[in-house]
């Protein structure tokens, strides 16, 4: 297993270019099984994720091929002739349930495996399976299985109990072909969905609302294969923000929607920091006089829990107090435990953590345990004094393209290396 050394106590400095939004491809991989012919995705990111999704549609019958050059997949879909995502697969990654949503609305069939809990919570999917009902699809779960059958899915109104990303696009991918007109209330704003219902417009799906509370989506007959290009990935497009914020030094972030990343730079200006923008960059410098800040996780246009980790590992270096209130995961804190082997100061309560800023974090061997808690850790190493080793980076490589490359570009002495322990 392969693990990265990272030494310490260089400001970063330069540009960075922004890869493809991994959970907004997640999804529009997905939705390419709605249309009959090649469809082509652009700014596709290199990762393992989306690996796993491209071997869960091929499980169905697609055909993909993924040019790393260039971030071009190409997907055909002519012929699915298979209805079952296994286990063995889903255990890898949950978002496989994307493939539900599609797969229902064109073949009225679905047998997919229930995933089960995660490091970072227990992660129901009942907002999706209630949603696929109400647009009038059987579900029974056996064996492990989600059992999902319908003739002729139809257009309903569905009030979804909770703000979901995932049954947002789920149940907006399987109302796109039903008969007659499906409203969705309580739907999640993220960037994500808007880019995925950009896709589905483009195929030809009549889709109105999007980025709002309430979406309307009059069902077409058919779907068209497209070409379409990935927004920026705005959690990348933070973390790197942050790079530059806990290094304390100068980095200018290419190719992202500043508007996506609002909260967070909201809050860094607030600190102290400097911030620039222009239409498709965003540049963050240090000042002497940093102060820490409350962040509270919320739904998009909220602080994104996908930052909570990453933004925790600056406050461990900002004088004075910070505190961080986790209002969407309930286990989203494992990276707690190894930032305090760097020396960190947190106290947590219950879904509230307390951080009180150190002059310096010192190196430790440490360990990821999920891809957002994994940044915080390179976050922290690269302001820690001395060498960290981090180990399980299995778990970064499942959402940032190229993280070493990029930070080796902007002066960090990051190595990635064979033989760790694991
Ligand atoms: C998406 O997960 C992202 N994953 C997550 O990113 C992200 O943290 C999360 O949205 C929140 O922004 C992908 O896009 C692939 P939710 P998702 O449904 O869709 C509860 C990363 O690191 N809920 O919006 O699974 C749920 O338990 C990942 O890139 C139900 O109770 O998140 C949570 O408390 C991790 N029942 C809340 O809703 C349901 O049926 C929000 O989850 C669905 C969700």
């Amino acid at each position: 297993m392969d693990i990265y050394k990272i030494k310490g106590g260089k400001k970063l400095n330069g540009e960075v270019s922004i890869s493809g939004s991994k959970n907004a491809a997640l999804p529009i991989i997905a939705a390419s099984l709605l249309a009959d012919g090649e469809t082509t995705l652009k700014n596709i990111p290199a990762l393992v994720d989306i690996k796993t999704i491209c071997k869960g549609i091929e499980y169905l019958g697609a055909k993909t091929d993924f040019d790393q050059n260039t971030n071009t997949l190409k997907i055909k879909t002519l012929s699915l002739k298979n209805n079952t995502i296994p286990y063995d697969l889903v255990k890898t990654m949950r978002a496989l349930y994307y493939i539900m949503g599609p797969m229902l609305a064109r073949t009225g069939e679905t047998d997919t495996s229930l995933p089960g809990g995660c490091a970072i919570g227990e992660r129901p999917i009942d907002i999706h399976l209630a949603g696929f009902e109400s647009l009038g699809a059987k579900i029974q779960i056996e064996h492990g299985y989600v059992k999902a059958r319908a003739k002729k899915l139809k257009g309903t109104k569905f009030v979804m109990r909770k703000v979901s990303v995932g049954a947002t696009a789920n149940i907006m991918m399987a109302s796109v072909l039903a008969n007659g007109e499906t409203v969705l209330e309580n739907c999640a704003m993220e960037p994500d969905i808007m880019d995925l219902g950009r896709f589905l417009i483009q195929m030809g799906a009549e889709i109105q609302g999007l980025g709002t509370e309430t979406i309307h989506i009059i069902g077409v007959k058919k779907l068209n294969p497209v070409t379409y290009t990935i927004m920026p990935d705005r959690i990348e497009a933070g973390t790197y923000l942050i790079a530059g914020a806990v290094t304390r030094g100068t980095v200018k972030i290419k190719n992202v929607i500043p508007d996506h990343i609002g909260a967070l730079m909201h809050n860094l200006s607030d600190m102290g920091f400097l911030l620039s923008q222009g239409d498709d960059w965003v540049k963050i410098e240090p000042s002497k006089k940093l102060k820490g800040a409350i962040i509270k996780t919320m739904p998009y246009p909220g602080f994104p829990t996908d930052l909570q980790a990453p933004i925790m590992a600056l406050f461990t270096t900002i004088p004075g107090i910070s505190v961080i209130i986790e209002t969407i995961f309930e286990k989203r804190y494992t990276h707690v435990p190894e930032l305090r082997r760097m020396g960190a100061d947190i106290t947590l309560e219950g879904d509230v953590s307390i951080i009180k800023g150190i002059k310096k974090l010192s190196s430790a061997t440490v360990m990821m345990s999920d891809l957002r808690a994994g940044a915080a850790l390179v976050l922290a190493a690269l302001a820690a004094e001395n060498t960290t080793e981090i180990r399980r980076i299995y778990h970064s490589d499942r959402g940032y393209e190229k993280l070493s490359e990029k930070l080796s570009s902007m002066g960090a002495d990051i190595k990635r290396v064979e033989g760790g322990k694991g």
